[in-house]
């Protein structure tokens, strides 16, 4: 049975049988997945059903929220792995001490851990150099070298620009939704859909495409039915402790 229901195949939706798409591929290994779009277009409503499903489905998931804006996951406020405003840096460098534990065999990779990080582009332009190199260069190394450690990357951000990832990082990402009028903007396609950019055309909120291995498919995003249970799992993920200690 499929489990990881994140969105509707929109072809379905226009027949009026409307079918889910599944992202199961998340129960055998680690997945890089970007969320890009406008802003408004439904980013962050989609991106929140998947680490609902992800909390619901996965074996004792560990997520790390990083949100820069502070806003879309208040209700995760007082869960130990929830990094909004000032401690966004702060919880990046957190989860790359998870990683570097497994990496090292310090740690054990049996726990499904997610890093997700809502719009740190800002957050990425507005640190001096330096700092803003070191950030980089964390997700570069998280987004080459995590996968086989358990580890999801789960990134919204609306353009995707080269100057955002260290190492031509941004090429790791396998699942890939492009959302609202995003076709409106050619170079934001480019950078992340190339290959399709004749084929993506401008949507309205809550629909875009989503592009696996598999190709390219458009997509619907539904609003959660049950707001209060999404946020409740979601913050039993935030709030879960890693398994064999993270911070050493
Ligand atoms: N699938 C959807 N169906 C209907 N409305 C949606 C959907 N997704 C988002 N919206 C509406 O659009 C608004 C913006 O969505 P949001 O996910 O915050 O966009 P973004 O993160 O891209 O800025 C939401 O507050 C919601 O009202
Ligand atoms: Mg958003």
């Amino acid at each position: 049975m499929r489990k990881i229901k994140v969105c509707l195949d929109e072809v379905t939706c226009q027949i009026k049988l409307p079918r889910w798409i599944a992202l199961d591929s998340f129960i055998s290994e680690g997945q890089r997945v970007i969320f890009c779009g406008p802003s408004g277009s439904g980013k962050t409503v989609l991106a929140t059903t998947l680490l609902g499903k992800l909390s619901l489905h996965l074996e004792k998931p560990l997520i790390y929220l990083v949100d820069p804006k502070g806003i879309d996951f208040r209700f995760c406020e007082s869960c130990k792995n929830y990094y909004p405003v000032d401690n966004a840096v702060q919880g990046i460098e957190a989860f790359f001490r998870l990683f570097e534990a497994r990496l090292r065999n310090q740690s054990p990779c049996t726990q499904p851990a997610i890093l997700f990080t809502d719009e740190i582009s800002s957050l990425i332009l507005s640190l001096p150099k330096k700092e803003a190199e070191e950030l980089k260069n964390k997700m570069a190394r998280l987004l080459n070298l995590s996968r086989a450690l358990n580890i999801s990357i789960i990134t919204a951000m609306q353009r995707p620009s080269a100057e955002l990832f260290a190492n031509g990082a941004r090429d790791n990402y396998n699942i890939r939704f492009l959302m609202g009028n995003m076709a409106n903007n050619k170079e934001s396609v480019a950078m992340i859909a190339n290959e399709y950019k004749d084929i993506i055309e401008p949507c309205p909120t809550g629909i875009g495409y989503l592009i696996t291995d598999n190709g390219i498919k458009k997509i619907r995003s539904v609003m959660p039915r049950d707001t209060e249970k999404l946020h409740d799992v979601i913050r039993e993920a935030v709030n879960r402790e890693p398994q064999g200690g993270a911070e050493q």
